[in-house]
């Protein structure tokens, strides 16, 4: 049975400010959600969650990736709840629904999506990864780290059914053009680009020939948009979210989760103007509080079942994660005291998508030639 999977997000309007999704929404978008989605018989299942400020819809289907049906499903429903946090004069109420234009699909709109269409297998173990306060790019290292990373993933080296490597899918999101490269042989060239992270993020990553898997199916996607691009202004910054498979001649749970044991910079947080740690964190602690932050990444995991999730399990709430969280807390406190120098502050390329700009231009008047 191919199954798709569908994660789409959108802040709808924070509480209190930009720090997390208050609980009515969650409410409203289930509501919402049962009676058209699950009612109509369009949706398999779904599952509502706030990560930050975010509201996830997590959803099952068999319409496949980029569904009218689906994407106008998902915008009516960040609608409803925006109309609602409207009411309850929530922070940013409709943040990210920056174009009244829906014509078919999310993408380009404001929230968003990671989607993907694969064969359910005999048993299929998948994670949904959800982060706030920072941007796509946030994922290459973690998604390099479970598909190519041999001293993350033990199976590279001795699981025979991946010991060939994974092809990625890179996207650069300035000149949107795509190009596929294989690990462990394009590894070099492959990191030449995704260090690059506010430019060129993975997609989307498939198993290679000698793989069990169907070669032309997904086992991981990236949400890829560009908010600033979309509105051309500074509205918020794109907060991602991923899909990931597991086991079975893909990366173990463990070997996924392994790659978020090193909380790594990333940029984002106050402002949208600042690296700073990304900090694993269970549901319960999916909020930005300090600093509007630090950047946070909360992970459940499920078991497909005909479509049907079984789940959900809090991945990041384990003590094994307790000490990742104490070193991004060292980190936050460390690179904080930087207060607005770099590079805490984000360097000036990417600031100019803030709101700095309209600063530097009051400044204009006051220069003077040097001679
Ligand atoms: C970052 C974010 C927040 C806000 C900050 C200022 O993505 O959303 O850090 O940038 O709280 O928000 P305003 O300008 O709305 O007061
Ligand atoms: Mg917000
Ligand atoms: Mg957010």
């Amino acid at each position: 049975m191919k199954v798709t999977v569908s994660l789409i997000k959108a802040d709808v309007g924070g509480f209190p400010g930009h720090s997390a999704v208050h609980s009515k929404l969650i409410e409203v978008a289930e509501n919402f959600l049962k009676e058209e989605g699950l009612d109509t018989g369009l949706l398999i299942d779904f599952k509502v969650l706030g990560v930050g400020d975010d509201l996830q819809l997590l959803m099952t289907h068999t319409k496949g990736v980029d569904n009218p049906e689906i994407h106008e499903l998902a915008w009516k429903t960040f609608k409803k709840t925006s109309e609602v946090a409207k009411e309850m004069k929530l922070y940013g109420a409709g943040q990210d629904l920056l174009s009244d234009a829906f014509s078919g699909n999310v993408r380009g709109l404001g929230p968003g999506v990671a989607e993907m269409e694969f064969t359910e297998r005999k048993s299929e173990p998948m994670v949904a990864f959800m982060m706030d306060k920072t941007e796509p790019g946030a994922f290459n290292l973690p998604i390099f780290k479970i598909f190519a990373d041999p001293f993350n993933t033990a199976g590279l080296v001795i699981d025979p059914a991946m010991h060939q490597g994974f092809a990625f899918e890179i996207w650069d999101i300035l000149e949107h053009k795509r190009v596929f490269m294989k690990a462990p042989e394009d590894m070099y060239d492959i990191l030449a680009l995704i260090g690059a992270k506010s430019r060129y993020v993975i997609k989307r990553v498939f198993p290679r020939e000698g793989s069990p898997l169907p070669l032309d199916e997904p086992v991981a996607v990236v949400s890829t948009e560009k908010l600033y691009q979309v509105a051309g202004k500074y509205v918020g910054k794109d907060d991602p979210v991923a899909l990931v498979r597991c086991q079975a001649g893909l990366p173990a749970l463990g070997e996924v989760l392994e790659a978020f044991a090193f909380p790594h910079l990333v940029s984002g947080w106050m402002r949208g103007s600042h690296n700073g740690p990304v900090m694993p964190v269970s549901l319960k602690y999916a909020k930005c509080t300090r600093f509007d932050g630090p950047p946070r990444v909360a992970a459940v995991g499920f078991q497909l079942n005909n479509g049907k999730m079984i789940g959900f399990a809090d991945l990041f709430d384990d003590p094994a994660f307790d000490y990742t969280r104490q070193i991004a807390g060292f980190v936050t406190d460390y690179i904080r005291k930087h207060g607005p120098f770099e590079p805490h502050r984000l360097p000036m390329e990417e600031m100019e998508y803030t709101t700095f700009p309209q600063i530097r231009k009051k400044l204009e008047e006051k220069w003077q030639e040097i001679k």
